[in-house]
């Protein structure tokens, strides 16, 4: 009879209570942060019973915990981990041997970590942007010096009033697109490299993101037309810039750029030969090493490159001894962007001579790649050989002549 009458009076108690514990919940919603310090953070037998209880508990605390502890890492409760340690963990990433399930399976999808990957990264955060910074920074230096030596080279005699056709509209078409599509790789590629400690404490991580992203879209697609253009100048000025004898005296007389006069040239004189082939040398090697970039998997070049040098003996007569020849697609990479990066910092020091040379540097030369054509005057004392044949040219077959005539 009193365990009857005390079920019913708990009975009505809990009837009672429940819903009021029902709005109380509801009304406290947002819960008030739970005190766990008691567990160290982990779940309180409070929250247990609640589970059981069929409440919803806020689980937020136990998801978002990996088992850390931030201020003594490897500590404390087991984590998301298990039994593993986290030791254990990163050695098998490290030596490819971790269970990565991954729906990807490219090639060396299993390599997350390479050991020659910190080597590379140093040498281009350090030595590579200081060297060639010191590098541009250095031939902007010389020009600007030569510029206040030399002033700009004039054309001494009486000028004609009389032009010559230097290059032709596919000619010139040729050259702007190698020159524009080249100073848009080299400010891309400069940006790329230099971004971090250039641009981000100027203006910012915000700033910068768009910026590194558009670089490497303009980098990437505007690279064919500047392959293009290499093999364009390479067919039509190939044969004007193989090296004959007037290139021995030009060079000994270093170009007549100190003294009266200039010594004889054909159509380039051996400078601008000069130039032309480290354009095509550098733009070559630097295409090559930016597609492997592009393909590393289908296009890999340094593995291949250290046998030839291996069979050569080349490295061991230097003291390298023999180059390894097992490269990962990673290893493959670095190699070729610090191959990429060197060879385009020599090529973008080359081009600053030129750009002068071909600008303020020496009065009337523009006008070859503006027009087309150049004062006589001009002519005569650059390119004297040249001029003769083309008025010889011209005197064999008179302006307007046909075949018929
Ligand atoms: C925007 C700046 C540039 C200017 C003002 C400029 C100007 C010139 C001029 C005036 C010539 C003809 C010289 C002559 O009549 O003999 C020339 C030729 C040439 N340019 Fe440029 N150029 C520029 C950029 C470039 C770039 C970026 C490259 C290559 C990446 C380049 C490659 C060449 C080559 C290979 C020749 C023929 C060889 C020579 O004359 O040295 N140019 N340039």
């Amino acid at each position: 009879m009193l365990r009857r009458f005390l079920t019913l009076i708990l009975t009505i108690q809990l009837l009672a209570v429940a819903p009021a514990a029902v709005s109380a919940q509801e009304a406290d919603a947002p819960a008030q942060p739970v005190d766990r310090s008691a567990t160290g953070g982990a779940q309180t037998l409070e929250d247990i019973l609640a589970r059981q209880r069929g409440e919803v508990v806020d689980d937020t605390f136990r998801r978002e915990d990996d088992g850390r502890d931030a201020t003594m890492p490897n500590v404390g409760a087991l984590g998301t981990l298990g039994g593993a340690s986290d030791p254990e963990l990163w050695r098998a990433l490290r030596y490819d041997s971790a269970n990565i399930s991954s729906t990807a399976r490219g090639p060396a999808a299993t390599t997350l970590m390479q050991d020659g990957g910190m080597w590379w990264l140093e040498f281009r955060q350090g030595p590579l942007r200081e060297y060639g910074a010191y590098l541009l920074g250095g031939t902007l230096l010389l020009l600007a010096l030569f510029y206040l030596i030399r002033g700009r080279i004039r054309i001494d005699g009486e000028k004609t009033g009389r032009t010559i056709t230097r290059f032709q509209a596919v000619e010139r078409f040729g050259h702007w697109l190698l020159a524009g599509s080249f100073l848009l790789l080299a400010a891309t590629g400069l940006l790329t490299l230099f971004g971090r400690v250039a641009i981000i404490p100027l203006l910012g991580h915000e700033a910068f993101a768009p910026m590194a992203v558009a670089s490497k879209w303009v980098h990437n697609n505007v690279s064919w037309a500047f392959m293009v253009a290499l093999v364009m100048i390479f067919v039509m000025w190939v044969v004007h810039n193989l090296p004959d004898r007037t290139d021995i005296n030009w060079l000994l007389k270093g170009g007549g750029i100190f003294t009266k006069g200039h010594p004889p040239a054909k159509k380039f004189n051996a400078g601008q030969k000069l130039i032309f082939w480290s354009v095509i040398v550098f733009g070559a090697s630097i295409s090559a090493s930016g597609l492997s970039l592009l393909f590393p998997f289908e296009l890999p070049m340094f593995a291949l490159t250290f046998e030839k040098l291996n069979a050569l003996g080349l490295p061991q007569l230097v003291g390298l001894g023999e180059l390894n020849t097992v490269l990962a697609p990673h290893e493959e990479m670095q190699y070729a962007q610090l191959w990429h990066s060197i060879m385009s910092f020599v090529l973008i020091a080359i081009i600053f001579a030129h750009i002068y040379i071909g600008s303020i540097g020496m009065e009337g030369a523009s006008d070859a790649m503006t027009s087309g054509e150049v004062e006589e005057q001009w002519a005569r004392e650059h390119h004297s050989l040249w001029v003769d044949e083309v008025k010889a040219k011209e005197t064999q077959a008179p302006k307007g002549a046909t075949p018929a005539e």
